[in-house]
């Protein structure tokens, strides 16, 4: 574990913003975040987008699934008046509007593809494309559910880092993940105990629970050493950090 727990924004600044927009990445930025972690999905012209839910209606003012809309289409929804109407008119971003700034910063980018009751054939080598377009490739981190899908990141590049996401409490996941080429752990916060935490040390894995919004989880985490935490109110996150 490293001495210092990286705060990663979950969805951009989600607590305060419109999830997976650039207002929500812009605030997690100005915050003085260390990483900011996106969800990617395919539009149906295979554009890679930043959105979580596999459906837009949650977030947008549309309906229907987001593989069925060309980016063109999505584009002109608003992604932001479900949240609050001072946001009306934010869109869903492109991976590689994300890319055009953030590249240009020093974060890391933990890229998660999506990959549930939909699939998305050729989205790993899309999204990879686009990383080693920008260059970045040193800073980011794919992680995913689907553990095929990063098995065949790591097919198409040895080199790009991995991490698989789950949700329970496996035995010793340190020892699966290398058994997949991943390179970190990234936990529901209720399976981040202490025995996932030292074990994982022991193994050299990076441990990134999620989404650790409270404050008690928030400082309990850090204290214990955890590598980086992903929350949608970096900002606390930030100021627990240094009152440590
Ligand atoms: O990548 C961590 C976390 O975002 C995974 O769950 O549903 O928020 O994408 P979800
Ligand atoms: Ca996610």
């Amino acid at each position: 574990m490293s001495n210092k727990t990286l705060i990663f924004a979950h969805r951009g600044s989600a607590g305060t913003y419109p999830e997976n927009t650039m207002a929500a990445f812009s605030a997690a930025f100005n915050e003085g975040v260390d990483g900011i972690e996106l969800d990617v999905q395919l539009t149906k012209d295979d554009i890679p987008v930043i959105i979580h839910d596999e459906m837009v209606d949650r977030t947008t003012n549309g309906s229907g699934w987001v593989k069925d809309f060309t980016y063109q289409e999505l584009e002109s929804l608003d992604a932001g008046s479900w949240f609050d109407p001072s946001f009306e008119g934010a869109s869903i971003p492109t991976l590689e509007q994300f890319f055009d700034f953030y590249s240009q910063t020093s974060l890391v980018i933990n890229v998660e593809l999506k990959s549930g009751v939909v699939r998305y054939p050729g989205i790993e080598k899309i999204v990879l494309e686009l990383i080693n377009k920008y260059k970045i490739r040193d800073r980011v981190i794919v992680s995913s559910f689907n553990h095929y899908s990063l098995v065949e990141m790591k097919q198409l590049d040895p080199e790009i880092e991995t991490a698989i996401l789950f949700m329970e409490g496996l035995y010793e996941p340190w020892n699966y993940a290398k058994g997949i080429g991943a390179e970190g752990l990234h936990c529901y916060l209720p399976v981040a105990v202490p025995e996932l935490l030292v074990g994982a040390a022991k193994a050299g894995m990076p441990v990134r629970p999620f989404v650790v919004n409270e404050e008690q989880h928030i400082t309990n985490l850090i204290k214990a050493g955890c590598d980086a935490i992903m929350t949608d109110w970096p900002e606390r996150a930030i100021q627990i950090r240094e009152s440590l």
